[in-house]
Formats: C-alpha cells, structure tokens, sequence
C-alpha cells in the first residue's frame, strides 16, 4: 500500500468522521499527509500523534485563513475538501445565520481552496471534494440547505474539471449516503427511516468512504474527472 508515496496531501477538516479516515488512508498509503480542523483540537492532536499527519487550526468558513493554510504547505499533490456541516430544521424557522455559515463551508470554502491549491498544483494532481448523495436525492424535510450546497458542489467540480484538465488535474466529488460519524450517527434517532430508503440497510463506515478518496487520488484514477462518486449503500437507487 504505498500508491501515494512522494506525494504532498492536504485534508480540510480532518480532526474527525470521514476526514479522519481520509487523513489515516492517505498516509497509509504513503502521503505526507496536513489536515485542517476548526474546534476538535484533541481528537486532532490524536490523529496528529497516531499518524504524523501535521495538523492546522483553520476554519473553512475564513477564506483568508485556508488560503494561508494552502500556501504555507507548498505545491500540494491532493486536495481534499471534506468540512461540512448540517444544520437540520423547519427552514421558516431556522436562523439565517446559520444557514449563510453552512453555505461558507460547504460551497464557497470547496471553491476557493480549490483554486487557491490550483495555483501551484503540479500537473497530474487531485482535487477531491466529499459532496453528498444529497445532492441528488433529498427524501427527508428539514435538509433544504444542506443538499443546496451539496448539489452546488456537483457543479464546481464539473467546471473545474474543464478549467484544469489540461494540466492533468482531477476533480471529482464523492458523494456518501449514511457514513457513521458524529455528524450521522449509526445508532441516531433517523437510523430506521434512512434504512428504510437503502439497499444495504446500515451506515457505510469511514474507512469505506477513505477508501474511494484514496482511489480517486492515486495513480489509476488519472482519467476520471469531473464525476460525481456516489458511495450510498443504495440510498439513492
Ligand atoms: N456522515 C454522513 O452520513 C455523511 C453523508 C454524506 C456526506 N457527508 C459529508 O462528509 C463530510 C464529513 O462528514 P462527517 O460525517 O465526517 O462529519 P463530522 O463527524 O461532523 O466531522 C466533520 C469534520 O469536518 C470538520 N469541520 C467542520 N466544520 C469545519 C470548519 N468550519 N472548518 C474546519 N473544519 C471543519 C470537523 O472539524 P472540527 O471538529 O475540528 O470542527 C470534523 O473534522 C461533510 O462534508 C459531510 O457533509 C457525511
């Protein structure tokens, strides 16, 4: 397992869930690994000891700050844009607030890092973005915004895609259904209901996810590119 050797990999929102898996599979496939993290500053400092992946205080929402994560880590190989967040509610009565600070991390941080990394991307890298099956099929109320941005990250990494062939980089979003993380937990209290809609009834593990990452960023995948990776357990058959 050494398909990343010598190359340079950045995960935004590594400290837990997905990213964190993402971050160990990177590195165990040979990586030299950075992740960013916004409030987990134990579980990063963990994954920073268990890995020696580096690890960096950034919030998505701060573009300027991501930028300068971006730069201070020289030409990057990988890019992967995992911080997201969800905020579950009726809509007419949700705060505005919150919903302008999810769209900042889940569509506006995705573009700009992209870019930003872009600048002094080596040909051949890989932009990675984990989208969500959401942003195909939203079957459940309360989610308006969250499967907005994540259908808004189908676009970016189609675009993209166009901007940055020519170099031989790749992007590609990978869109999970139920993944067991804080964010969605296996035993939650919407386990049934999401269940009910899968054609393999449980929660995907990280590792599962970490492992369509790790492909996308290696060596075999350098003709896939401006495609949405759908990884759901059947969420959205
Ligand atoms: N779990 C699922 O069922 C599922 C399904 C489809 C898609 N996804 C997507 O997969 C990604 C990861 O989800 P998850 O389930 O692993 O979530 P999670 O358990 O809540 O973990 C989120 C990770 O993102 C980081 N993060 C969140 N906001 C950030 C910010 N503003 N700046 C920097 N880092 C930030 C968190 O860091 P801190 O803890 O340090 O803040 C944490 O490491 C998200 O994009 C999510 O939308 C998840």
């Amino acid at each position: 397992m050494a398909t990343l050797k010598g190359k340079k990999a950045l995960v935004l929102g590594g400290s837990r869930g997905i990213g964190a898996a993402v971050v160990e599979r990177l590195v165990a496939e040979g990586a030299e690994a950075a992740f960013t993290y916004a409030g987990s500053k134990e579980a990063a400092s963990a994954l920073a000891a268990k890995t020696k992946a580096k690890a960096v205080q950034a919030d998505s929402a701060d573009r300027e700050a991501v930028a300068k994560v971006i730069a201070g880590q020289g030409p990057l190989d990988i890019l992967v844009v995992n911080a997201g967040v969800a905020v579950v509610g009726d809509p007419l009565e949700l705060d505005p607030a919150e919903i302008d600070r999810l769209i900042d991390v889940n569509v506006r941080s995705p573009y700009h890092a992209a870019v930003e990394t872009a600048r002094k991307m080596p040909d051949g890298g890989r932009i990675i973005v984990i989208g969500s099956v959401n942003g195909d099929r939203m079957p459940f109320p309360g989610l308006a915004a969250y499967a907005l941005s994540k259908s808004a990250v189908q676009g970016l990494v189609r675009g993209l895609a166009r901007d940055l062939g020519p170099r031989g980089i790749t992007v590609n979003n990978v869109q999970p259904g139920p993944v067991d993380t804080d964010m969605n937990p296996a035993d939650g209290p919407m386990k049934e209901t999401m269940h009910s809609v899968m054609a393999i009834k449980r929660h995907g593990r990280p590792s599962e996810i970490a492992a369509l990452v790790a492909f996308l960023a290696g060596p075999e995948a350098g003709y896939i590119t401006g495609a949405q990776h759908t990884i759901d357990g059947g969420f959205g058959a």
